[in-house]
């Protein structure tokens, strides 16, 4: 089968909505390499978007799947349920930050997960707003995209969204927005939108995702703490794309000094199979009445036995040191780029949650162009790379923390030349 067929049946047989970036068809992948249907190899700095952590096909993943197929596949956890599920909350609720008693629910989805922070939210607290940020992303269902403060194309055509959703400027210095502006901000939500009593939670990602790996400040994370210890609001991370060792520690919220109520988490939870969870205060979690939260699908046993595998491997491969060892190595060749290169605006991220902004050469007006350039030079030599941001302008790097030093190499050698060759083209 050729990738050309294929690209026209596609067209044919599935929506367009369905955006798709590549043009060629996956046939197989390890690690941190996939082939398609033609035998051409690609690196892949994508991972399944933040899937992949521990790479395509790990043994141990493949293992564990395997075992539990040989078992049985499916009971709807809700009606039988199964010793796994809550050995895999047990973890989570051991090393999720907060020296708190917590429970954890698991789903499918990142946004499922989301929905259901903001169901237990409303629960406990009887209240019904909830404060989101400009730049961030929450998911493709109602909740999620009212959350999401990227309009294009996340939200375009699909609203009335949900109500009582307010959005607050995220923290952005690049392009001026201070900590002390997002706070004033959410002070004047409370003054001109919804009185602070009526609001349920503020949601944020610990370092922003589809917004353009933008961390959030320390000292932004510990006043909305405080905000929310002042109004009875509870502070509900969102871990979809930072968790599970991406950022140098298991999870993000383990680089700040304070700990959120409720936290979401998907993606590499479990390494390619679909599997996401909310942990958060006990007391909390048990606000939903029984049959209030859950799926047909949540907590599917071959994804809660690949995250088994995906905790035993963060731990015995050391995979935070090595996050924050390759994201390091991305900075620095960034950096050391940056005077060649006057479009790097900024190299970012914590651990390997690394990120470069592209914006036109020595200022800080985004570079659209200049990053699509890198992003399809780079897929011609066989680097696959993610774009983000709400100006689409910056490159995030999301390679298998597992990645074979030479393969990170020669996607190091490639970056570099791409970037090289499109600045000659902008000039
Ligand atoms: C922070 C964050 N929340 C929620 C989601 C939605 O996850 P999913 O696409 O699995 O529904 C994403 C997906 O990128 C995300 O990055």
């Amino acid at each position: 089968m050729k990738n050309a067929e294929l690209k026209s049946r596609k067209d044919a047989a599935t929506p367009r909505g369905v955006g798709v970036m590549c043009d060629f068809y996956a046939a197989r992948a390890e690690n941190a390499e996939l082939w398609d249907v033609e035998g051409r190899r690609f690196i892949d700095f994508a991972a399944g978007i933040a899937v992949c952590n521990t790479g395509h096909r790990h043994p141990k993943i493949l293992a564990a799947i395997r075992d539990q197929l040989d078992h049985f596949t499916h009971t709807a956890y809700q009606i039988v349920p199964y010793a796994s599920y809550v050995e895999l909350a047990e973890k989570i609720n051991a090393r999720a930050p907060g020296d708190y008693p917590k429970k954890t629910a698991f789903f499918t989805t990142g946004a499922e997960a989301v929905e259901n922070a903001i169901k237990i939210a409303r629960a406990a607290t009887g209240r019904p707003g909830v404060i989101a940020f400009t730049g961030g992303f929450h998911g493709r269902t109602m909740m999620g995209m009212a959350l999401t403060g990227k309009v294009a194309p996340y939200k375009i055509g699909f609203g009335p969204f949900p109500s009582d959703v307010f959005h607050a400027p995220f923290p952005n210095p690049l392009h001026g927005v201070t900590t002390a502006d997002s706070l004033k901000a959410i002070e004047f939500l409370f003054k001109a939108d919804i009185d602070p009593k009526r609001v349920a939670a503020i949601i944020f990602e610990p370092v922003q995702g589809e917004g353009g790996f933008y961390p959030a400040p320390a000292e932004f994370v510990r006043a909305l703490r405080k905000l929310c210890n002042e109004h009875g609001i509870l502070l509900i991370a969102d871990e979809v794309q930072t968790g599970f060792a991406r950022t140098g520690k298991l999870f993000a919220m383990n680089h700040y000094d304070v700990v959120p109520d409720l936290m979401t988490m998907a993606k590499s939870l479990a390494g390619g199979m679909p599997l996401s969870g909310v942990v958060g205060r006990a007391d909390l979690m048990d606000a939903a009445a029984p049959g209030g939260l859950g799926g047909t699908y949540a907590g599917n046993p071959l994804a809660v036995a690949a995250a088994h595998a995906v905790l035993d491997i963060i731990d015995e491969e050391k995979l935070c040191e090595r996050a924050t060892l390759l994201g390091d190595r991305v900075k620095a060749k960034l950096i050391a780029l940056q005077s060649d290169v006057p479009q790097i605006a900024d190299v970012r991220g914590p651990g390997g949650m690394v990120a470069v902004e592209f914006c036109k050469a020595g200022g800080t007006e985004p570079d659209a162009d200049f990053t699509k350039r890198v992003q399809t030079r780079a897929l011609e030599r066989g680097l696959l790379l993610l774009v983000c941001g709400v100006y689409s302008n910056v490159v995030r790097f999301l390679f298998p923390l597992t990645i074979q030093d030479a393969v990170f190499d020669e996607a190091m050698t490639i970056l570099e030349e791409v970037i090289k060759d499109s600045v000659a083209v902008a000039a």
